[in-house]
């Protein structure tokens, strides 16, 4: 494979990275917030157990200090150095380098772990068709057929995300971190062209994805907080999980009772 150097990686990663925020600003501008339709039930069902939510987080943080320091020592010699100088640049460096070195490890567990334990959620269904032939509800306006974890979600979030740009970021980081096993001065390079590739990639993704879960859509980010959502969240976004739910006999709890609830030491 032909070497591609940092410097152009680095710069189509910022014109991706800016197009991406851009799509999301024109999005929310058009559109605002997906709200819950029919307003709440004030009735709430539970969708992540408290270790789900603890690993999410532990992930999603370490994703963000993983990329804010690898993406200042990719972007920073363009950015940073012309204003703060040759010293202070360097000391940033090497104290990017070290956070990054120490919390890359520690990360990839997280991430096999969230792989493992997500895989079921993430199994295509038949109807998971449907929800791209609807443009995931963009398009037509409509909530497409949605089980636990949305078409998109699966699409994006776990298979793109998780499994092929996790295992090439996490691959290609341990391999450039721990050098002393043999590795072809090749096998490093490439390495390092995955690494950045794959990475600026699952970060336009986690973009996507961080913006849906919070500003994007009413009633998505209280799933990941407290573990349960409004019922008619449910029936909107995940039709097909919120009647599984109540085939199994789960009766949704007023909201009264989760506040209740999270207030008990
Ligand atoms: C940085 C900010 C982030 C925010 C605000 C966020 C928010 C959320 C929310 C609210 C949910 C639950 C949605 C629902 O139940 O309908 C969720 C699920 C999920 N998140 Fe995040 N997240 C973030 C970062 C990440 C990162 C960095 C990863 C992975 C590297 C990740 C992977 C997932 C996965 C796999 C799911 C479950 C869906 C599935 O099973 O595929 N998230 N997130």
């Amino acid at each position: 494979m032909e070497h591609i150097s940092d410097d152009t990686i680095a710069s189509y990663g910022v014109g991706a990275l800016g197009l991406g925020i851009l799509v999301l600003v024109v999005i929310y501008a058009l559109q605002g917030r997906v709200r819950i339709e029919p307003g709440r039930a004030n009735k709430t069902v539970p969708r992540w157990t408290p270790f789900e939510r603890v690993l999410h987080w532990y992930v999603a943080i370490l994703f963000i200090v993983l990329a804010v320091t690898g993406l200042g020592l990719l972007f920073g010699r363009m950015t940073l150095l012309p204003g703060a100088g040759q010293e202070a640049f360097t000391a940033w460096a090497n104290l990017a380098v070290s956070i990054h070195n120490l919390l890359g490890p520690a990360f990839a567990a997280g991430v096999l772990v969230m792989i493992v334990l997500w895989m079921r959620n993430n199994i295509p269904a038949r109807y998971d068709w449907e929800f791209f032939k609807q443009g995931g509800g963009f398009v037509t306006g409509r909530y497409p057929p949605a089980g636990k974890v949305n078409a998109g979600n699966k699409l994006f979030v776990y298979w793109l995300g998780l499994v092929i740009a996790g295992t090439i970021v996490c691959v290609s980081g341990l391999i450039l971190e721990f050098p002393d096993y043999g590795q072809s001065a090749q096998t490093m390079q490439l390495s390092s062209t995955l690494h950045l590739i794959g990475a600026l990639a699952w970060t336009l993704i986690i973009l996507g994805h961080a913006y849906l879960g919070s500003l994007g859509v009413e009633g998505a980010f209280e799933a990941m907080t407290c573990g349960r959502v409004d019922v008619n969240f449910a029936k909107q976004h995940h039709d097909m999980w919120a009647e599984e739910l109540m085939q199994m006999g789960v009766t949704p709890q007023s909201s009264q009772t989760l506040e209740e609830s999270i207030d008990d030491p």
